[in-house]
C-alpha cells in the first residue's frame, strides 16, 4: 500500500496514482494501471522520468555525486575492497565472510578457461575486427557452447551462467585482443588474482617471461571495481529488456555489450582518447571547445557530461587519483595526450557553457589515460569496460528473473505516422 496518492486530472475525470517511496531518492508515481483506467499513455523518450524496475543493487545520487553498491559508497570499495569481493557483493547483496570469499574465488577461477573449440570460432573473424565486434559475437556464442546453463527458470543454471560469465569474459576479451594483433592466445593462470590474470593474458607471450606489476594490477582492479555496476543505464536496461522475454543470459549479456559499444555510453573511453590525440596540442583546445559549444556542429567533448551526475562523477574522482599514480609509477610526465587532457579539463571546468550545463569529466575521461599508459590500444578500452560491467549486468539480470513483478518489457509509443490509407497500385503512385 502506498502512503501517498497523487491525483491526475484529465478533463472531468480524476485518477489516483499511488506514490511509492524508495529507500533513497525521489518518490515514484505508480502509473501501471493508468492506461487501463484512463486510456492514456505517458511519453518519456530516453526514460528521463521513468523507473523501469525496482532494484536493491546500486544507488546513484546525481546531484550529490554519490554512487553506492548495495549501500557501500564507491570510494570505500575502491580504497578497501577488490573486484571479486565487489562481484560477490553485487551478486549476493552482502560482503562475504573469509570462507565465502575463498569459495567464490575458487568457483570463478575454476571457470576461467574457455571451451577449446572457441579458438576455432575466433579464427572465423577478420584479424582487423574491432575487439568489441569479436566480443559481442563470442559472448553470444557462449550459449552455443554452454547449453547446460541456459535454462533461466533453473536457479542452479542461472548461478552457473553468472560464474561462467564473470570468469570467462576476461579470457575472451584478452583472446579478442591477442587475435587482433596476431599473437597466440594465452591461457589463464589460476594462481593469479583476477586483474593480474587479465594483464597476463593480454601482455604475456610464450617466448618471454612476464611478471605482472602488482601496482598496475591494483590499478586494473580499481578500473574493474569502478565500472562494475551503474544501475539502469542504457546497456543494463538492454540486458533487462532482452532478459524479460526469457532469453538466455549469454544472449542478454551480448545485447548489453552491443549497447555499451556506442560512443555516448561505453564507447566514450575510446572516443575520448582519440579526441585527445586529434586535438594533439594544447593550442588547439579553444578550437575544439568552440566546436563543442556550436549547436550546428554535432561534435561533443567526449568524456564530459552524464545523464545522472550533475555535480561530479564520483568514479572520475577516484579514477583521476589512480591515473596520477599509474603515470607516476610508469614515469610518464610529458606525454602530449596527457598534457592536452589536463589542459582541456582545466579550461572546460572554468568555461561558463560547461559550468551552466553541469558538464564535468566523467569516468571515461580518466580511464582511457590509465589504459593507454598500461599499454592497451584504444580499441581495447570498451572491451575492458564490458568485462568490468559483466557482473553488474548479470546481477541485474538475476534480480529481474527472481522478481515476481517481472513482465516482458514492452514500451508504448506516440504514433505520429499516417492515418489509415488505401494501397495504390504502382501505376497510380
Ligand atoms: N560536450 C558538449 N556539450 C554537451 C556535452 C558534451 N560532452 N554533453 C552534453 N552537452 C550539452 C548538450 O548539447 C545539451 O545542450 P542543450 O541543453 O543546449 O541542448 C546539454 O549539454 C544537455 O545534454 P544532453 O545531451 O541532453 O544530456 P544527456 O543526459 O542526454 O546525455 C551524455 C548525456 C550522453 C553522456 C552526453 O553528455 C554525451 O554525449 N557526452 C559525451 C559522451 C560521453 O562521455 N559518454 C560517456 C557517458 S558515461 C558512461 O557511459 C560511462
Amino acid at each position: 500500500m502506498a502512503d501517498k496518492i497523487a491525483k491526475l486530472r484529465i478533463d472531468d475525470s480524476e485518477y489516483d496514482l499511488p506514490v511509492m517511496s524508495p529507500t533513497q531518492g525521489p518518490d515514484v508515481l505508480d502509473i501501471r494501471k493508468l492506461y487501463g483506467q484512463a486510456d492514456v499513455f505517458t511519453f518519456d523518450p530516453g526514460f528521463t522520468s521513468t523507473a523501469s524496475c525496482e532494484s536493491k543493487i546500486t544507488y546513484i545520487d546525481g546531484d550529490k555525486g554519490e554512487l553506492w553498491y548495495r549501500g557501500y559508497p564507491i570510494e570505500q570499495l575502491a580504497a578497501k575492497s577488490h573486484y571479486l569481493e565487489v562481484c560477490y557483493l553485487l551478486l549476493y547483496g552482502e560482503l562475504p565472510t573469509q570462507q565465502q570469499m575463498e569459495d567464490f574465488e575458487t568457483r570463478v577461477t575454476r571457470h576461467t578457461m574457455v571451451h577449446e573449440q572457441m579458438h576455432n570460432f575466433f579464427r572465423g573473424f577478420r584479424r582487423d575486427a574491432h575487439p568489441m565486434a569479436t566480443l559481442v559475437g563470442v559472448i553470444g556464442a557462449m550459449s552455443a557452447f554452454y547449453h547446460d546453463s541456459t535454462d533461466v527458470n533453473d536457479p542452479w543454471q542461472r548461478e552457473v551462467a553468472a560464474i561462467r560469465l564473470i570468469a570467462k569474459v576476461p579470457t575472451i576479451a584478452a583472446m579478442a585482443y591477442k587475435y587482433s594483433i596476431g599473437q597466440p592466445f594465452v591461457y589463464p593462470r589460476n594462481d593469479l588474482d583476477y586483474a593480474s590474470n587479465f594483464l597476463h593474458m593480454c601482455f604475456s607471450v610464450p617466448a618471454e617471461k612476464y611478471e605482472v606489476d602488482p601496482a598496475l594490477a591494483r590499478a586494473m582492479d580499481r578500473i574493474f571495481t569502478l565500472h562494475a555496476d551503474h544501475e539502469q543505464n542504457a546497456s543494463t536496461s538492454t540486458v533487462r529488456l532482452a532478459g524479460s522475454s526469457g532469453a538466455n543470459p549469454f544472449a542478454c549479456i551480448a545485447a548489453g555489450i552491443a549497447c555499451l559499444w556506442g560512443p555516448a555510453h561505453g564507447g566514450a573511453n575510446q572516443a575520448c582518447l582519440e579526441m585527445l590525440r586529434e586535438i594533439g596540442t594544447v593550442d588547439r583546445i579553444p578550437e575544439y571547445i568552440a566546436k563543442a559549444k556550436d549547436k550546428s556542429d554535432p561534435f561533443k567533448l567526449m568524456g564530459f557530461g552524464h545523464r545522472v551526475y550533475k555535480n561530479f562523477d564520483p568514479r572520475a574522482k577516484v579514477m583521476k587519483e589512480s591515473a596520477d599514480e599509474v603515470l607516476d609509477l610508469l614515469g610518464i610526465k610529458d606525454n602530449p595526450t596527457l598534457q592536452v587532457a589536463k589542459e582541456l579539463e582545466k579550461i572546460a571546468l572554468e568555461d561558463p557553457y560547461f559550468i551552466e550545463k553541469k558538464l564535468y569529466p566523467n569516468v571515461d575521461f580518466y580511464s582511457g589515460i590509465i589504459l593507454e599508459a598500461m599499454g592497451f590500444p584504444t580499441s581495447m578500452f570498451t572491451p575492458i569496460f564490458a568485462l568490468s560491467r559483466t557482473v553488474g549486468w548479470i546481477a541485474q539480470w538475476k534480480e529481474m528473473i527472481g522478481d515476481p513483478q517481472n513482465k516482458i518489457g514492452r514500451p508504448r509509443q506516440l504514433y505520429v505516422g499516417n492515418d489509415k490509407r488505401d494501397y495504390k497500385d504502382v501505376a497510380a503512385r
